[in-house]
C-alpha cells in the first residue's frame, strides 16, 4: 500500500517534469526549433487563446499578427482557422521583451512577413499546424502547436504547451546560421507569455 503510493507519487512527479507529448511524430530536417510551457488552466482556455489570431497583438511577443486573408490578401472577416486558409504572419525574430499588448512598437530590423498555409486544425486534439507557402524543396518549414491536459503531483488539472518547427530544404541551412538561436527564443517567448496570459484570468 505505502509503496504503491510512493509509486503513484513517482510516476506522478516524473509526468510533472515531462508530459506525455502530444505533437506527431517529427520530420526529419536539417534543425528543429522548440519551445513549450507548462500552464496552470484549462486546456480548453488555452486552445481558446492559441486560435483566437486576432488576440494574438494583445499578448504574443513573437507573432505580433496572424491574419487570415483571401488569395489577393485581403483579411477574411471571419478569422476562425480552417484547414487550407492562407495565413499572413508577421513576426518578430527574436520576440519582444514581454509583456507586450496591441501598442507595442516592433523592431523593423526583427521584423518577418510570412505567408503560410494551414495544414491541420484539431481541436478535439488540440493540435494545429501551418506552413511556409514555399517550394518544399527551397524551405520546407511546418510548425505544430499543441496542448494537453496532464494531472500534477497535487492533482491539479495543468496544461503542456509545446511548439515545434522541422526546417527542410535548399536553404534551411541558411535559415540555421541566421535564425536558429533568435527562432528557439521567440518560440520559447510565446510560450511563455502564453503561460503568463493564461494564468492572469
Ligand atoms: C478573440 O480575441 C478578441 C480580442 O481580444 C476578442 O474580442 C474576441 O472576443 C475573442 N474571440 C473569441 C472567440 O474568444
Ligand atoms: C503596452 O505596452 C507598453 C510597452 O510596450 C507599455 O508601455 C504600456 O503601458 C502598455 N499599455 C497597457 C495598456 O498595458
Ligand atoms: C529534407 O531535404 C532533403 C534534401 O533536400 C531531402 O532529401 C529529404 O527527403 C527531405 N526530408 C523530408 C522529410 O522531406
Amino acid at each position: 500500500m505505502i509503496l504503491n503510493s510512493v509509486f503513484v507519487v513517482l510516476i506522478r512527479a516524473a509526468l510533472a517534469l515531462h508530459p506525455p507529448t502530444n505533437l506527431p511524430p517529427a520530420q526529419e530536417g536539417v534543425f528543429t526549433v522548440f519551445g513549450s510551457s507548462i500552464i496552470n488552466a484549462d486546456v480548453d482556455a488555452a486552445w481558446n487563446l492559441l486560435t483566437n489570431f486576432s488576440d494574438y497583438p494583445n499578448w504574443n511577443p513573437f507573432a505580433r499578427s496572424q491574419v487570415i486573408v483571401n488569395e489577393w490578401g485581403v483579411e477574411l472577416s471571419d478569422q476562425t482557422p480552417f484547414e487550407g486558409a492562407i495565413l499572413k504572419i508577421t513576426t518578430q525574430i527574436p520576440a519582444l521583451t514581454p509583456p507586450v499588448n496591441a501598442s507595442t512598437p516592433s523592431d523593423p530590423l526583427n521584423t518577418h512577413i510570412t505567408r503560410e498555409i494551414v495544414s491541420t486544425v484539431q481541436p478535439e486534439l488540440h493540435r494545429a499546424a501551418w506552413y511556409l507557402d514555399s517550394p518544399k524543396a527551397v524551405l520546407d518549414a511546418e510548425r505544430w502547436l499543441a496542448l494537453s491536459k496532464f494531472i500534477d503531483d497535487d492533482g491539479g488539472a495543468k496544461t503542456f504547451f509545446e511548439t515545434r518547427e522541422v526546417y527542410n530544404g535548399s536553404l534551411a541551412r541558411a535559415v540555421q546560421e541566421l535564425l536558429e538561436d533568435d527562432l528557439n527564443q521567440a518560440f520559447q517567448a510565446q510560450a511563455d507569455a502564453m503561460r503568463i496570459t493564461l494564468e492572469k484570468y
